[in-house]
């Protein structure tokens, strides 16, 4: 059986305030061993910051990105042992943000999932189609080659213990949800294509969605076979809605 997880991704958000509160109010309302993985990320500055607040609580830490080089003369940059220094157990890589508004492509997104797992972090590795893409009917092919660039890049080896998220780019942001069905659609195809790696893989690697998951709609995307969890932006910065989702995947 496949653990569901809910990752929050604050994205360029957040204040020491901000920060304090909602791990604050998520920490109480978590029910105890409640089966779900529960994962925080937010802006690098306030990582060390939210692991001490973090430090009773069964809620996990996560970077949104990473840098593949080691400690040294990269400024602006943040290396894997950093993350790790500071409790980290998770990093987003390949975030449709990155790829689009910082030129990643899908080479660079395979290093960075490399050495985030081989420095022993988990990669929540990103795929999705714009809307473009969607309406040309090429979901399917830019998916598949956006996972393929990890697999080559990064080695199968790398999964289960990483994750993927699926985030249809038109449906982040944008309160424009998949349907149930649309997800769990790319969800069963990224799941083939593991299972074309090893069958035993695709069946324990966790596939979350993301795009504008809210406490009224996480329900019928979990329940899909294929959807193992979600991704969270927008939700993840309001207590009440993120405990919503969460709520969702226990049940
Ligand atoms: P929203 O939930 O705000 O649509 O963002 C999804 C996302 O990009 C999470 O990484």
């Amino acid at each position: 059986m496949r653990r569901p997880l809910v990752a929050g991704n604050w994205k360029m958000n957040g204040s020491r305030e901000l920060t304090r509160g909602l791990v604050a109010e998520i920490g109480a309302d978590l029910p105890n061993d409640c089966g779900v993985d529960v994962v925080v990320c937010p802006p690098y500055v306030y990582l060390d910051m939210c692991s001490n607040l973090l430090e009773s609580q069964s809620i996990a830490l996560g970077a949104q990105d990473l840098d593949t080089h080691g400690p040294g003369a990269f400024t602006g940059a943040i290396a894997a042992d950093m993350l790790l220094d500071v409790d980290c157990r998770f990093v987003i890589v390949g975030h449709s943000e990155r790829r689009s508004l910082y030129g990643e492509s899908d080479e660079r997104v395979a290093e960075k999932a490399a050495v985030a797992a081989e420095r022993g972090l988990i990669p929540i590795v990103c795929v999705g189609e714009t809307q473009e893409e969607r309406e040309d009917g090429v979901t399917e092919e830019v998916v598949h080659r956006q996972l393929d660039a990890v697999i080559r890049g990064a080695g199968i080896k790398i999964f289960p213990q990483a994750l993927v998220a699926y985030e249809p780019v038109w449906a982040i942001g944008t309160g424009l949800t998949a349907t149930a069905q649309q997800a769990q659609e790319v969800h069963q195809l990224i799941r083939e294509q593991l299972s074309d790696a090893s069958a035993e893989v695709a069946r324990d690697t966790r596939v979350l969605y993301g795009g504008s998951v809210k406490p009224d709609n996480a329900l019928g995307l979990f329940t899909q076979p294929d959807i193992d969890g979600g991704l969270i932006g927008g939700a993840s910065l309001k207590a009440a809605d993120f405990l919503g989702i969460i709520k969702a995947a226990i049940s």
